[in-house]
């Protein structure tokens, strides 16, 4: 594995596996790794003849306030673990901002919506860096967590949107054998609030399953229902939105394929995870037999 530091020396490197017929797949990750970021290496390891994978603790992606400078880091352990994964080349970035660099890439809509009202500027960073990121790596394929599903979204729109000639390949989402979704950060769960943890996702199974059988039919009711099944624990719900799972928007009474997403305070973690939710579709206006009843 080569570690590169320089967006020039990873293009050159790139392009020439590129002109050897090498089909490049792309992992961008924070670091301080777990079976999650892995996944997506495993993926693209199956699919590219070129792994590459990032790690750069961006700083454009966290509001004044965040946990930029507590960010986990173990290089040595995540050197380790991507030799063993057979990555080819990993790219960390240094100097990456450097002065005067001023631009920014923003996604309407998409970026405004459930972690875009509690994070200001967040996306933005997001969608700058990943910019950065497949302009010095030019890979055929983006490999990216379901986990992240509103990053995973706003990427998407933005590769179409911007016309770059990459795939964005959607990796479902790493658990622990409780449910609780793998994550950097939940290294700072204290064991009393990592036992408590996997009540999260359980709340967002639960309430789908509500949805999908019809009992909750109302956009303001899967947030209650949710919110109710964290009562007694000691997790603070941000928000919890049933949104379409395409275009993240809004939808009363709840139809159709979405996504319930959500956000807790769990001690000094904030989590985040979601679940695809099948709601039913009203029955279509169908044919009228011979009697005048729809069939
Ligand atoms: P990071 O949180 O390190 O995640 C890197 C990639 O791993 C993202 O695509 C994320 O969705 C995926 N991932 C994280 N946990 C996962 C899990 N449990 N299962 C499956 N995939 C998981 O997301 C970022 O970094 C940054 O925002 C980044 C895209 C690198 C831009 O800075």
């Amino acid at each position: 594995m080569r570690i590169l530091r320089t967006a020039s020396n990873l293009n050159q490197a790139v392009r020439r596996a590129r002109a050897g017929g090498a089909r490049i797949g792309f992992v961008p990750t924070m670091g301080y790794l777990h079976d999650g970021h892995l996944a997506l290496v495993r993926a693209a390891r199956e699919e590219c003849d070129l792994v590459v994978a990032s790690i750069f603790v961006n700083p454009l992606q966290f509001a004044a306030g965040e946990d930029l400078a507590k960010y986990p880091r173990d290089l040595p352990r995540d050197h380790r673990l991507l030799r063993k994964a057979d990555v080819d080349l990993l790219f960390e970035p240094e100097n990456f901002y450097p002065e005067g660099f001023a631009t920014r890439v923003s996604v309407e809509r998409l970026g405004e919506r459930l972690c875009g009202r509690y994070r200001p500027g967040h996306f933005v960073g997001v969608s700058t860096v990943v910019t950065k990121l497949l302009a010095a790596a030019e890979p055929d394929r983006l490999y990216l967590g379901r986990k992240d599903y509103q990053q995973a979204m706003i990427l998407t729109r933005m590769v179409a949107d911007l016309n770059l000639p990459v795939r964005v390949v959607i990796c479902p989402t790493v658990r622990e054998a409780d449910g609780l979704a793998m994550s950097s950060r939940n290294v700072y769960l204290t064991p009393e609030e990592r036992a408590w943890a996997p009540n999260f996702y359980r709340a967002l199974r639960a309430t789908a399953l509500l949805i999908e059988s019809g009992e909750v039919r109302g956009a303001g009711e899967a947030t209650a229902e949710v919110e109710r099944r964290l009562l007694g624990s000691p997790m603070r719900l941000q928000y919890a939105e049933a949104l379409t799972a395409d275009d993240l928007a809004p939808i009363d009474p709840l139809t159709g394929d979405l996504v319930l997403a959500a956000a807790v305070f769990l001690g000094k973690a904030r989590l985040i995870d979601n679940v695809a939710v099948r709601a039913p579709r009203p029955p279509r206006p169908g044919k009228k037999n011979d009697r005048g009843r729809r069939v």
